[in-house]
């Protein structure tokens, strides 16, 4: 989808917050929490791809199972396609699973190695429809057709594929039921580069044809960059920038959103000799104990004293722009936008 040509949101994510009780001792008590998500909030238009990025651990699978629900949300609330899902009582949850799915990093792990090609396709067919053998078969030979997966061998076994294949088979069992919503997660860090870009020009293709949102989580910045129409970056549970994605790479406003993208080669020759990597000092703070203020305030290279006291709250700063920083509190007015809600979940630092 072009940038700028925004819809309504499909899905729209409130205060999520998602704590992993860490329990110690004999009696197992709870001793703490690791707040692998901590408080963000977005929304994904429809027919967007939101690419999510940060580095490993900051929770960035997490947030992608918590929107569908596959854990108990802490706190907060994922509203999609109307319904929120945080709250969905079970029978009503299992209507709407099929318009909401996954996409998984290792095809390998992910495809039951007893089950051949249309067994492990169709299955989501024998949960949720009725149909017979003869449309089901139907269906499963329609969408091996839709990605690429040549229909004769619909009778073998996971093993029998190739990485990218296998991913294929992934990515028809994730269409079987029509989704609205797809989550790919890493959907493409297993696979040889040179299948990658395979694989990701199936998910566009699809997109297009199919109409799917897409929430496109990877480490692959340069991919990002290729695939989503806005990008939010997390750090430490929390949501440090989000912005579309063309500004984004020309100029980040987050100091962490800089960093980041210091690390990317730029394809422009000019700019790449231009480009100059800034190298974080010391390490990411435990999740269970994450720092007072900002998050990001014990590595940040601009660092002021209000940081370490109060936390930033996302604000948009400008159009289409959220940024949780204290470098833009000046620009933050209080403008009516999609991020005045942001910015009230935001708020808990600033009580404190
Ligand atoms: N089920 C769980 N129980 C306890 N802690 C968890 C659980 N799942 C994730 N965590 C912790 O939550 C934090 C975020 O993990 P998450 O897997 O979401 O990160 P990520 O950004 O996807 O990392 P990666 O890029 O390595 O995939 C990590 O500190 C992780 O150890
Ligand atoms: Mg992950």
């Amino acid at each position: 989808m072009a940038d700028g040509a925004m819809k309504s949101p499909l899905v729209q994510v409130r205060g999520l917050k998602m704590h992993f009780p860490i329990h110690a001792g004999l009696l197992r008590r709870k001793v703490g929490a690791v707040k692998a998500v901590d408080g963000v909030s977005f929304d994904i238009f429809e027919g967007e791809t939101l690419g999510l990025v940060g580095e490993s651990g900051c929770g960035k699978s997490t947030v992608g199972r918590a929107l569908l629900r596959l854990y108990e949300l802490t706190e907060g609330s994922v509203v999609i396609d109307g319904e929120d899902i945080a709250t969905l009582a079970p029978d009503a949850l299992r209507k709407k699973r099929p318009t909401m799915q996954m996409v998984f990093q290792d095809p390998q792990a992910s495809l039951n190695p007893r089950m051949t090609v249309a067994a492990i396709i169709g299955e989501p067919l024998d949960e949720h429809t009725g149909w017979d053998a003869a449309k089901k078969t139907a269906r499963v030979y329609e969408l091996m057709d839709q990605v690429g997966l040549n229909r004769r061998f619909a009778n073998r076994y996971p093993h029998e594929f190739s990485g990218g294949q296998r991913q294929r088979i992934g990515i028809a069992r994730a269409l079987a039921l029509n989704p609205k919503f797809i989550v790919c997660d890493e959907p493409i860090a297993a696979l040889d580069v040179s299948i990658q870009a395979q694989v990701v020009n199936l998910l566009e293709d699809l997109q297009d044809r199919l109409g799917l949102t897409y929430l496109f989580i990877s480490h692959d910045l340069s991919m990002v960059r290729h695939i989503a129409d806005r990008v939010a970056v997390m750090y430490l549970g929390q949501i440090a920038e989000l912005s579309p994605r063309e500004a984004l790479y020309a100029r980040p406003l987050h100091p962490y959103a800089e960093a980041l993208l210091s690390a990317v080669p730029e394809p422009d020759p000019t700019m790449e000799s231009r480009r100059q990597r800034i190298i974080l000092k010391g390490d990411v703070p435990s999740p269970a104990n994450p720092p007072k203020g900002c998050n990001f305030c014990t590595r940040c290279p601009k660092v002021m004293a209000v940081c370490r006291e109060v936390e930033p709250r996302l604000a948009e700063v400008e159009p289409g722009r959220f940024v949780a920083c204290h470098l833009f509190d000046n620009n933050a007015g209080g403008q009516a936008s999609p991020g005045a809600e942001v910015r009230e979940h935001n708020q808990q630092g600033e009580q404190r």
